[in-house]
């Protein structure tokens, strides 16, 4: 399907997306779960199984029809990610199968190469356990320190401890854009600024952010940038690295095979050009396929409407689960994106999350896979409602209602 107009229309958008029309244990859907995964339009599926159903094949390695088709295809989504992020070297684009992918594959071939012992890596209380863990690993490996940037009580970075965190032992900068936790956007371009004067090069997680908001990473000026495409409106099994050509040349590959040489001997092989190097093997063709199509419908819609419509749902759901007896919001940075964490005072999230799915309210419970920050804020997890541009109002007030009616129940 073409999308030639832009979208700047709630009741429009929600047409194109058939998954939002059903009911759940007798109620209307009432998706608030966006931060673990978004919904896929129209467009998106229909690009899968035209791949599917019209052109299947493998790319790169053919010189029939089909082939040169899905090459094609596939090429073209790197082409549009490469101007959706705001670089003009499509190069600088490599496929993952997601953000976890992207961050090992930093990890381990430019950590394994330039991290030694002594060396420190920052990273903060705010991170996704891919954005930890990985970097335990390689820390583990070369001697590397992890120095951690804590939070403040509103789950903002602490600025004085940015400040003096980072030295001229830092190396590395590894911090997500926005926490999926608590929705606050971080303050990331300071951050750069101040890698840049210490030599020290960053890896931006950048999961949570593209969908809310532009990204120009020539801008940002950092090394690394993530995300994944299941979280903007594509398929799962699919993610960007962006990394600057300068220093994806300067690394080693981290995982051999097909599609990543030029010649290959039993006495040595060598090996291709970036982006190729990195993507070894036959990737996920129909996936970053259909990426694209997701990628154009982002470009249908109206990028300051998004952004009022997603901060208009926010301002009223806070002021809306504010109002209810012992609900407490977890994360009140000035700067967030439409996610809303909290809980209710001794009512476990996972049965609230339950009473909420019981009346067709589909909310994110538990840690978040941010365990080190809930052990900070001394909680077991939360209850996560997370806005994406196809929710509505109308939504807010089911979500209150479920869940006005659901803590009398508990309590
Ligand atoms: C901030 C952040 N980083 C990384 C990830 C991991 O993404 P994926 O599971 O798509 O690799 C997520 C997923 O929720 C996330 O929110």
């Amino acid at each position: 399907m073409e999308l030639t107009k832009v979208i700047n229309d709630v009741e429009q958008l929600r047409d194109e997306f058939p998954l939002l029309h059903q009911e759940v244990n007798g109620y209307p859907l009432v998706y608030l779960d966006n931060a673990a995964t978004s919904q896929k339009p129209f467009s998106v599926v229909e690009s899968i199984t035209n791949y599917s159903l019209g052109y299947n094949s493998n790319i790169h390695r053919g010189v029939h029809h089909l082939a040169n088709l899905a090459t094609e295809a596939f090429e073209s989504t790197r082409k549009k990610v490469a101007a959706m992020l705001h670089t003009t070297d499509v190069r600088e684009i490599i496929f993952t199968s997601g953000t976890t992918d992207s961050i090992n594959l930093v990890a381990q071939s430019w950590g394994r190469k330039f991290l030694k012992e002594g060396d420190e890596i920052i990273l903060s209380m705010l991170e996704h356990h891919s954005n930890i863990v990985p970097w335990q690993m390689v820390a583990e490996e070369t001697g590397a320190v992890i120095r951690v940037i804590p939070v403040t009580p509103k789950g903002e970075w602490d600025m004085a401890a940015v400040d003096q965190l980072i030295s001229h032992k830092t190396k590395l900068i590894a911090v997500n854009h926005v926490s999926n936790a608590l929705g606050t956007i971080n303050p990331i371009e300071y951050i750069i600024e101040k890698a840049k004067a210490v030599g020290a090069t960053t890896m931006i997680d950048g999961a949570q952010s593209v969908v809310h908001f532009d990204v120009d990473v020539k801008k940002l000026d950092c090394d690394f940038y993530a995300f994944s495409a299941h979280k903007l409106y594509g398929p799962t099994g699919v993610g960007v690295l962006y990394g600057k050509a300068e220093v994806l040349e300067k690394m080693n590959p981290y995982r051999g095979g097909g599609e990543m040489i030029n010649t290959v001997s039993f006495d040595g092989t060598t090996y291709n050009d970036i982006p190729y190097k990195f993507e070894a093997g036959t990737p996920n063709i129909e996936g970053i396929i259909a990426f694209g199509a997701a990628v154009d419908f982002v470009n249908s819609l109206d990028g300051e409407w998004v952004k009022q419509h997603e901060q208009e749902l926010l301002a009223y759901a806070t002021e809306k689960l504010k109002s209810i007896d012992g609900l407490k919001i977890y994360g009140e940075a000035e700067n967030k994106v439409s996610v809303i964490s909290f809980l209710v005072d001794g009512i476990h999230p996972f049965d609230l999350g339950t009473l909420l799915d019981n009346q067709g309210i589909a909310v994110r419970t538990g840690h978040h896979c941010t365990q080190p920050l809930m052990n900070h804020f001394g909680i077991p997890g939360t209850v996560r409602a997370s806005f994406a541009i196809y929710n509505t109002k109308e939504e807010v007030d089911m979500l209150y209602n479920a869940l006005v009616k659901a803590i009398a129940m508990l309590k």
